[in-house]
């Protein structure tokens, strides 16, 4: 049996204890932070949509109209007309064919690549995906050959490796705890030459890069050679659920062969509602987009102004890496005292040795406000004993990856990690595999 007491004493000792902060109001540019007014600069409501007056309005009038819950899955009580109105917004808008929608991002990613890829495949993961694409791969059953971060050579000796075993590849578009951007046109061309499937998660390209806020698919001009475009309506969109973008005989295959769109109630409609109304906004009022692109342009500014090493992140997420787990909950905690409020990200979310501050900028902050913030937590950085100037070790990053077992789990008659080593925390290493001469 598992021993919760001390499980949670473990994390504790390590520093990745978690607790969730309470919020009053909706989830604005600033908020009230377990009841103090905070500038918010950890959600992902990159647009300022959440709020809006007629997205809010979308929302109420059609759980007036439709109700509150969908019922069932959506292959048991159908598809309703608001689900399928969404889907044929979200394919334009992706300039795709359809667009199937699922609960979430997470589910999305879970099910799609699990449909995708079967014990025997090779499928093919950018080191720093996001967990749900991590654990679709595990889904799956497939092996899974963890490429070094955006290591376009590392992934093209990878594919040579399986033979024509592989099955896809999967990225994030835009990296959710880094800020950079996927090697999309590489991506691309290994696919097509090798023949595999390629799937971007676009969870924090969609309403932030490219033309009209359509991605980081669409901004490398490759929208229409990507397989499947998973987006997610929880963030720009300003709602909650996500889709799978594609052509029509993958959403078929998709509605046969997704698990978490099978077995899973579809989305409510009021958050389908909430995004279509958030794309209206979109489209109508396009320099959202420029306005978040420049405010995430002004906050970088003048963090590399204060010394920090923002590590080639080039969109609205930008992370202070800092290294130690328990530092960078200080450097929290001393922003936050002087009002804020940019969270401290820990393994498992990202590698051992690279908890960080991850801030997100929002359309809706203020350029100044940013700028400000900025140097409050450069304050906040030294106060708490960290010098932003600092270079980290890569060395000590690498050694800390060491310790980490390959995706697919420890070999079988592995010891168990030793005990205190950072663990159940299942960030993913590259495959353990030497890279070609
Ligand atoms: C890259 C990425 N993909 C998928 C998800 C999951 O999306 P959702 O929050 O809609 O489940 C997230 C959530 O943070 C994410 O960052």
């Amino acid at each position: 049996m598992i021993e919760i007491e001390a499980r949670l004493a473990e994390l504790g000792a390590l520093g990745l204890g978690r607790r969730t902060r309470l919020v009053s109001g909706p989830q604005g540019p600033h908020v009230l932070l377990d009841g103090k007014p905070v500038l918010l600069l950890c959600s992902n409501n990159y647009l300022g949509l959440a709020d809006h007056p007629r997205v809010r309005e979308a929302a109420a009038d059609a759980a007036m109209r439709w109700g509150v819950g969908a019922g069932a899955s959506r292959l048991v009580s159908g598809t309703m007309t608001i689900h399928r109105r969404l889907e044929e917004r979200l394919a334009a808008f992706k300039g795709r064919e359809t667009a199937l929608l699922f609960g979430s991002g997470y589910l999305a990613n879970a099910g799609v690549i699990a449909a995708l890829a079967r014990p025997g495949d090779v499928v093919f993961s950018d080191q720093l995906n996001h967990a749900s694409i991590i654990d679709g791969c595990r889904l799956s059953r497939a092996e899974v050959f963890v490429y070094s971060h955006l290591d376009v050579e590392h992934l093209a000796w990878g594919i040579e490796q399986a033979r024509g075993r592989a099955a896809l590849i999967v990225t994030d578009g835009v990296f959710s705890m880094d800020g950079d951007v996927a090697p999309l046109p590489e991506l691309v061309e290994l696919a097509r030459r090798h023949n595999l499937r390629l799937i971007v998660d676009e969870a924090h390209g969609t309403g932030a890069l490219g033309p009209g806020g359509r991605g980081a698919a669409a901004a490398a001009g490759v929208e229409e050679e990507v397989d499947v475009i998973v987006g997610t309506l929880g963030k720009a969109l300003g709602s909650y659920g996500a889709f799978a973008a594609c052509d029509r005989q993958m959403a078929r295959y998709l509605v046969n062969a997704a698990r978490t769109f099978i077995f899973s109630t579809a989305l409510p409609p009021p958050a389908a509602a909430g995004a279509m109304a958030a794309l209206d906004l979109l489209e109508e009022r396009p320099h959202r987009v420029d306005r978040l692109a420049s405010n995430a342009a002004a906050m970088r500014a003048e963090l590399e102004h204060e010394g920090f090493d923002l590590r080639g992140a080039r969109t609205q997420i930008v992370p202070l890496v800092v290294g130690d787990a328990q530092l960078a909950m200080r450097i929290c905690e001393a922003a936050l005292a002087q009002g804020v409020f940019a969270q401290a990200i820990r393994p498992p979310t990202v590698p051992p040795m690279t908890s960080r501050l991850r801030l997100a900028v929002m359309a809706s902050h203020r350029e100044e406000e940013l700028r400000s913030a900025a140097r409050t937590i450069a304050q906040a950085a030294r106060a708490a004993g960290f010098e932003p100037r600092t270079r980290l070790d890569p060395g000590a990053e690498e050694s800390a990856w060491q310790l980490q077992p390959a995706q697919t789990g420890p070999a079988a008659g592995e010891p168990p990690p030793p005990r205190g080593a950072p663990r159940p925390f299942d960030h993913e290493a590259p495959a353990p595999i030497a890279r070609a001469a």
